[in-house]
């Protein structure tokens, strides 16, 4: 392990800040990964550690797996709503403390069919570990879906609840319970008959739905009194639709309501419908005056991917904000590169050599792009090789892509990912199994090499198990990661950083602090003195050199080519023709030109001039048509001989008329 990781944890709280911005509460993404382990065990309590902690409403998943022995779960308790489903399967820690979870909403359904899954919490090995309590004692409310709670042997807590009052009055909600094994603790007598989540006085089960009055979905006791708002879900405080537990469908500002407040709004004067300053976006189940970062506005709602028929537009606001959202394209949309589950690629989850045409001259992926063993192997039923350098090559012009790029197969033969050279951003609207944003696991390289790389907005970042991997500590990753969204970063695995010193695989010295992707000065993030192009460079060649320079910031600026390299000072102070300090050839007014204009047109007349002993461009005293003859000055006169082989001349004397 490297010491990234107390970093990752500021960003976490940064992440927080961001969301919280818009919505008054911590949100965060939830996962999509099922029984997947996208990486080490060691790993895998890390992104969970990343992703929940502050994190009050998870926005997707909860998916809670492959945990072992005692690890600090207190993370977890901060949590209170869950738009999808919640998912516990392949742990054997005691308890999962998910202490203050209020609603399950089931937006997404585990199998499709279930908001609460825990399944197989047991030690495959350890005899006798295993789940054995579940502590929602908060759990008052899942609005679709059922529960399957099924092969956990230990599992004693939850005893005797009464789902029918969780999971209220909708048809078709399977519920698959396991029998609790013998020898279990009872409920604390405190719970009288009811059923309950733990052993103490805390953990009976609260009734907010089986004992109400007559005609009211939630209440807080039996009496008519007692019945909580209908825009209520879970439970409430007090009968008003500012009292409730958790909001039914949208929470705008504390109040619960049906939608949140809608772009436009009827004004019964002029009967017309009007633009709302109130408006809102939904966002979950809570309303926003803006979409969270990296977050794109649709007419009243915010998503990740924009609909079909509709384009991204990126719009900078009068007060230099920039938003971006979702636009209805007018007739066909603009043709776009698709990445991997977008467009034609939806559920093609492996770049290979049946798609990788697709990507050829893209700058930005809408998507995202996997390599993994599948890219490299031949398929002979697709009758495809797999992907070869020549097709990698092909990625070169990639400069965005919106969702993620993982990558856990790569050729041997490559040292680097610098076919992604000029990559500049991953946003991460898709994450890999809703969890990365950019990942690089297993492979051979010895370093990254994505200079271009500025900016990852969404997701976690793990760069895991690359034995040759050097360089990578060296990098800001702070300010790589987006510090409103807070990706954040697990590191681990890759080559110790002593040995990389010890064989020399360290940043250039002409690398500033900021670190670098990989050798040499061309893999700099800044540079101690200077850059010319990609490269990192002692000094410019202002006084010397065959191409001669001038400093523009911390950047060496090849001098114009008619500027003529001058000894002893600087040979331009700009890139244009008329920032020489002398001419190559000839000097018209203040520009430094190839030949003087002659025959030139300009606006109504033809420009003719000749040069002189300085070499300096002058008009001719008389202007005349195309094919006068010339005089000895090479100025057009009547009657002389001579002009149709002066192009000839010219050439020979340095190119003064043609
Ligand atoms: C989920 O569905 C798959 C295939 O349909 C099945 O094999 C698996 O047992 C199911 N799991 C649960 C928890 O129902
Ligand atoms: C509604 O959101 C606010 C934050 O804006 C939060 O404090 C409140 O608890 C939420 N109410 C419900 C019922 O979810
Ligand atoms: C597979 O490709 C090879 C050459 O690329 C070709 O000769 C062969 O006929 C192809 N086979 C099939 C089944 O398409
Ligand atoms: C680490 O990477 C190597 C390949 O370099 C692979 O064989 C091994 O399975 C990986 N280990 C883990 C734990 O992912």
């Amino acid at each position: 392990m490297e010491a990234d990781r107390s970093f990752g944890f500021v960003w976490v709280l940064l992440l927080l800040l961001g969301i919280t911005a818009a919505t008054g509460r911590e949100v965060c993404l939830g996962t999509d990964m099922k029984l997947a382990l996208p990486s080490s065990l060691e790993n895998h309590y890390e992104m969970l550690r990343l992703l929940y902690t502050g994190c009050q409403v998870v926005h997707g998943n909860l998916e809670i797996t492959h945990l072992q022995g005692t690890p600090d779960l207190s993370f977890l308790q901060g949590i209170v709503e869950v738009q999808g489903y919640v998912l516990i399967a392949h742990v054997s820690v005691r308890s999962v403390p998910l202490d203050n979870l209020r609603i399950i909403r089931g937006s997404q359904l585990y199998n499709s069919s279930y908001a609460l899954a825990v399944h197989d919490n047991i030690h495959l090995i350890q005899v006798g570990l295993g789940l054995r309590e579940l502590r929602l004692r908060s759990l008052t409310e899942i609005l679709l879906g059922g529960v399957y709670i099924w092969g956990n042997p230990q599992l004693c807590f939850p005893r005797n609840i009464n789902w029918e009052d969780t999971v209220t009055k909708v048809q078709n909600k399977p519920l698959h319970l396991e029998d609790i094994p013998k020898n279990c603790p009872l409920c604390s007598s405190a719970c009288g008959s009811g059923g309950c989540w733990g052993e103490t006085n805390q953990d009976c089960q609260i009734l907010t739905s089986v004992q109400c009055s007559s005609g009211c979905l939630r209440c807080k006791g039996p009496k008519p009194n007692d019945c909580c708002h209908v825009q209520c879900a879970a439970g409430c405080t007090g009968p008003k639709d500012s009292d409730c537990l958790a909001c039914r469908h949208f929470n705008d500002s504390g109040t619960c309501k049906d939608n949140c407040p809608p772009p436009t709004i009827y004004d019964p004067i002029t009967f017309q419908s009007k633009p709302n300053k109130d408006k809102k976006f939904s966002f979950g189940a809570t309303c926003v005056k803006q979409c969270p970062h990296n977050y794109l506005a649709m007419e009243v709602a915010c998503t990740m991917v924009c609909p079909k028929a509709n384009k991204e537009v990126i719009t900078v606001e009068p007060d230099g904000l920039e938003t971006q959202k979702c636009e209805k394209c007018e007739g066909e949309c603009p043709k776009v590169c698709y990445g991997l589950g977008m467009g034609n690629l939806q559920g093609v989850t492996v770049v290979d050599a049946t798609n990788i045409g697709m990507f050829v001259g893209c700058d930005k992926i809408y998507g995202s792009l996997a390599f993994l063993s599948d890219s490299f192997k031949v398929n002979a039923v697709s009758n495809s090789t797999g992907l070869q350098l020549s097709d990698l090559e092909k990625l070169k012009s990639i400069q965005e892509i919106t969702g993620y790029l993982y990558i856990d197969a790569w050729p041997d033969y490559l040292d680097d990912l610098s076919v992604f050279e000029n990559l500049k951003v991953i946003r991460g609207r898709m994450l890999y199994k809703g969890v990365l944003s950019l990942g690089v696991q297993s492979l051979q390289i010895e370093s990254l090499g994505l200079r271009s790389l500025r900016s990852v907005s969404g997701g976690l970042v793990l760069i895991h198990n690359n034995s040759r991997l050097c360089y990578s500590s060296s990098l800001p990753w702070n300010s790589l990661l987006h510090p409103a969204q807070g990706p954040n970063l697990i590191r681990s695995n890759n080559q110790d950083q002593q040995t990389c010193v010890s064989q020399g695989r360290i940043c250039d010295p002409l690398c500033a602090d900021a670190g670098c992707w990989g050798p040499g000065p061309s893999q700099c993030v800044s540079c101690v003195n200077y850059k010319r192009g990609t490269e990192c460079v002692e000094q410019c060649n202002v006084l010397q050199g065959s191409v001669r320079e001038f400093v523009d910031g911390f950047n060496c600026v090849p001098c114009h080519p008619e500027c003529q390299p001058v000894n002893g000072s600087a040979s331009c102070t700009g890139p244009g023709p008329d920032q020489c300090k002398e001419c190559m050839h000839f000097q018209d007014g203040d520009v430094c030109v190839e030949r003087c204009p002659s025959g030139v047109k300009e606006d109504q007349h033809t420009v003719w001039k000749y040069f002189n002993a300085t070499r300096h461009c002058l008009p001719c005293e008389t202007n005349c048509t195309v094919s006068c003859p010339l005089d000895d000055r090479g100025c057009p006169i009547q009657q002389k001989t001579g002009f149709v082989h002066l192009s000839a001349t010219s050439e020979t004397e340095g190119g003064g008329l043609k």
